[in-house]
């Protein structure tokens, strides 16, 4: 019997949770300005064939797993074979590391949010500014770790579907709206260019093309909430009938959809007004405002686009607490309830220290990064391509892929068109890039 008692309600829900899992600040904050760091046009290239590549079957697999298991992510991973338990705490040590920098990130949004109705000017200084101050952003990260702790709370279908279901669809008209309005802005056209046409003349050392895949692969890694054991979470929740590979497809599309939109709403803006795209990670907060400024009833724009973007964050770290919190609720006596309050104070610590050294306190750092930049780094390049590498193993050898194919074609009902293709991937070209760039880089790093 599975472990979890809890299921999704509907398909629809599932994928509004899953894909709500997925979409969050990784695409609308993070993809435009690691495209923008990290070469533009040749990184979007690569990302998409790591998505193919690594993507779609880890994300398959870690579904497979979740859904035969019925269980959180150490305990789903130890019922394939009881050694493997270590494979799924990849995933809830990523979860905990992403959701340390993640909260950060959306206290600035809940931040925006409140300076939009207020008519606060958010010119290109006021991110750097707040965001170095010290109490305020610890204010609204708190604020930001209520709330997802409160859904969380709320359980699987009455908290997390419910939300993510109204939420993402809102999400995804609105955002295409700024990208048309962006595309409109002059100049816009060598924000496009950047974003989709490729120069690789650019890229003058095998080092640079180096730091491409790895970012690319942590990306990857970061946006579809790989190797961090949501999924596996998630799809222990799933009733037996679920078309694993269709709802893997379905998300994996909606996600790239919407960071290639967010990157045609944020990049060309950021050529139209004359600012960096290697500007970092404040480039979403310092764009975007400019772009609102400009338009007419700008300020309840830059309003509900905030909000929306609060909406997706909040999909997205609801799913990485759950991941922890399904785990420690099988393993204590702890009722839901206190577990979440519990993991997301943890959360609160660690969060604390990221925003200080964001400004307040640049002395806060890990070598020569803040701790809110090493957070990204630990998970999005060590602690999710590791735990993706784990679960390819555990499902392309330890697991076998006969046996992962009977979960995944729910016991042979359905046709499982792509399992060769799904057999070469797990066993072979996911483990072995990972393995590559991986080593690699750290070489290069170290
Ligand atoms: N996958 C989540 C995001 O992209 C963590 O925000």
């Amino acid at each position: 019997m599975k472990a979890n008692k809890e299921q999704w309600s509907s398909k629809f829900g599932f994928i509004m949770a899953a894909a709500g899992s997925a979409i969050g600040l990784g695409n609308l904050w993070k993809f435009p300005y690691i495209a923008g760091t990290s070469g533009g046009a040749v990184f979007v290239v690569v990302y998409i064939i790591f998505l193919l590549l690594l993507g779609i079957p880890i994300l398959l697999s870690e579904l497979a797993i979740g859904r035969f298991a019925g269980s959180n992510a150490i305990d789903s991973c130890a019922k394939i074979h009881p050694k493997w338990g270590f494979a799924g705490a990849f995933g809830v040590i990523g979860a905990f590391g992403v959701m340390s920098g993640y909260c950060v990130v959306g206290g600035w949004v809940i931040k925006y949010i409140i300076n939009s109705f207020t008519d606060t000017n958010m010119g290109a200084d006021y991110f750097t500014e707040y965001s170095s101050k010290s109490f305020e952003p610890i204010l609204w990260m708190a604020v930001f770790l209520i709330i997802t702790c409160l859904i969380v709370t709320g359980g699987v279908s009455n908290g997390i579907e419910k939300v993510s279901s109204v939420l993402l669809p809102t999400l995804v008209v609105f955002l295409f709206g700024i990208m048309i309005y962006s595309l409109t802005l002059p100049n816009a056209i060598e924000g496009v260019k950047f974003f989709l046409v490729p120069d690789f003349s650019e890229i003058t050392s095998f080092s640079d093309f180096m730091t491409i895949l790895f970012n690319a692969m942590g990306q990857v890694f970061f946006s579809l909430s790989l190797g961090m054991g949501t999924l596996i979470t998630y799809g222990s929740y799933l009733p037996e009938d679920n078309n694993l590979a269709s709802s893997t497809i379905t998300i994996v599309t909606l996600d790239t959809l919407i960071a290639i939109v967010s990157g045609l709403a944020i990049l060309p803006a950021v050529f139209s007004f004359g600012f960096e795209p290697t500007e970092g990670f404040g480039l979403m907060f310092r764009t975007l405002p400019a772009v609102f400024s400009q338009m007419s009833g700008g300020t309840v724009i830059a309003a509900l686009f905030f909000i929306l973007v609060l909406f997706a964050a909040l999909t997205s770290s609801i799913s990485l607490l759950e991941v922890i919190v399904s785990w420690v609720c099988t393993n204590t006596r702890l009722t839901r309830a206190w577990a979440a309050a519990i993991i997301s104070a943890l959360i609160f610590i660690a969060g604390c220290f990221a925003s200080l050294s964001v400004g307040a306190i640049p002395d806060i750092k890990v070598g020569s990064i803040s701790l809110f930049e090493f957070f990204s780094f630990f998970t999005d390049k060590i602690i999710m391509p590791l735990g993706g590498f784990f679960i390819c193993i555990l499902t392309g050898y330890v697991w076998g892929i006969d046996k992962a194919a009977k979960e995944i074609s729910n016991n042979g009902r359905l046709k499982f068109a792509m399992k060769k293709l799904f057999s070469v991937t797990v066993r072979y070209i996911a483990p072995f890039l990972i393995a590559v760039i991986f080593v690699t880089s750290i070489a290069d790093i170290a």
